[in-house]
């Protein structure tokens, strides 16, 4: 059983969490992974507060594990939202798209742990001094909205920022991932040896568990990413200021013309993306919906139970991470 200074801090029995993904992350994968021993997050994206209350309340229902909740700091309820976690008991809160820093009073009060998603040192930096228990860091690699950096990049320079535990996000889905993220040691060798130890506590991982049976995303979601191989995302919204990596489609297409205009035409540009996510998880409109992926949706190949998928990734990096050097034929003199 691989033990990690975040199996320690949320008390769960893998180092894994489930990112908290738009219209993705409901109440029944959250518990599932919950249950599987992971960390489940609802994701409460632009959901109105008793949306999401509701979802915490079925959560509650299924799984007496520790959950979490992702709070888009920039959606228009993320007050109330803040205020419905403590109330609910909500044992932890990621946070995106924003500074966290008002409601860290209230939670800290609450016994909540914080835990921010950071694409740079900086922000990791920040976020430490305003209190967060960890840190997310999340590679350009990761499906959905992204910052620059790659995760290979990020997260040594987060882990050496911070004093705080730093989770990796963005371009894991199996063991190699894992062990690359969290392998203890040869620490001053890491520009050599950074994919044997990056210096993280933890994965988060999104792409993969779109594919869990319990996912609510459309069945043509789950197969794109099955049959998508390394190439097949490309990041939309650069021009608009809003990078959101998914999967290649005709809507991706279209986008990336419009981007590639001397000026943008944001109006039309917003009435293609309206709504595109909904299209995608719910409707499964293969032209039409941004189907938010990482660049791991390669590795990705089947459809599976959320247990399945965490159970995989822990047996298969247990096994990795004792025979990481031996396996790949590694010495050290
Ligand atoms: C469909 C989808 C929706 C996502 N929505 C959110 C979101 O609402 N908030 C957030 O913090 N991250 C979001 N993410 C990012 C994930 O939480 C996670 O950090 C990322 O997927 C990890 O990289 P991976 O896709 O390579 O596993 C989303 C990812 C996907 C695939």
């Amino acid at each position: 059983m691989i033990k990690t200074k975040l199996t320690e801090l949320l008390g769960i029995e893998y180092p894994v969490i489930q990112g908290g993904m738009a219209w993705v992350a409901d109440a029944k994968l959250a518990a599932a992974v919950s249950e599987a021993g992971g960390l489940g997050l609802i994701g409460a994206a632009n959901a109105p507060g008793e949306v999401v209350e509701n979802w915490i309340r079925e959560a509650k229902s299924l799984t007496k594990k520790p959950f979490g909740v992702n709070i888009m700091l920039m959606s228009p309820y993320a007050d109330d939202i803040a205020r419905i976690c403590v109330e609910q008991g909500v044992k932890v809160i990621t946070t995106g798209a924003g500074n966290p820093g008002k409601y860290m009073d209230m939670w800290k009060a609450a016994g909540i742990k914080v835990i921010p998603v950071v694409p740079s040192a900086a922000l990791a930096k920040r976020m430490e001094r305003a209190g967060a228990d960890a840190v997310i860091a999340e590679g350009t690699e990761s499906g959905g909205h992204i910052g620059e950096l790659t995760t290979m990049a990020l997260i040594p320079q987060v882990a050496d920022a911070v004093s705080i535990p730093v989770i990796a996000a963005g371009g894991i889905a199996d063991a190699r991932g894992v062990a690359a993220a969290i392998a203890p040691g040869i620490a001053d060798a890491r520009g050599v040896a950074a994919a044997i130890a990056l210096g993280a506590c933890g994965v988060q991982c999104g792409t993969i568990f779109v594919c869990a049976d319990e996912s609510p995303a459309h069945d043509n979601f789950k197969r794109m990413i099955v049959e998508a191989k390394d190439t097949d995302t490309v990041v939309t919204g650069r021009a608009s200021g809003a990078p959101v990596r998914c999967l290649k489609n005709k809507l991706t297409r279209s986008l990336l013309k419009l981007e590639h205009e001397e000026e943008l035409d944001r109006e039309a540009y917003e009435a293609r993306t309206v709504g595109s996510l909904r299209k995608a998880v719910v409707e499964g409109d293969e032209d039409n919906g941004t189907f938010m992926a990482g660049q791991i949706a390669g590795l990705v190949c089947q459809i599976a139970p959320a247990a399945v998928i965490i159970e995989k990734l822990m047996k298969d990096s247990e096994a990795l991470l004792k025979n990481l050097l031996q396996e790949r034929g590694v010495t050290i003199a």
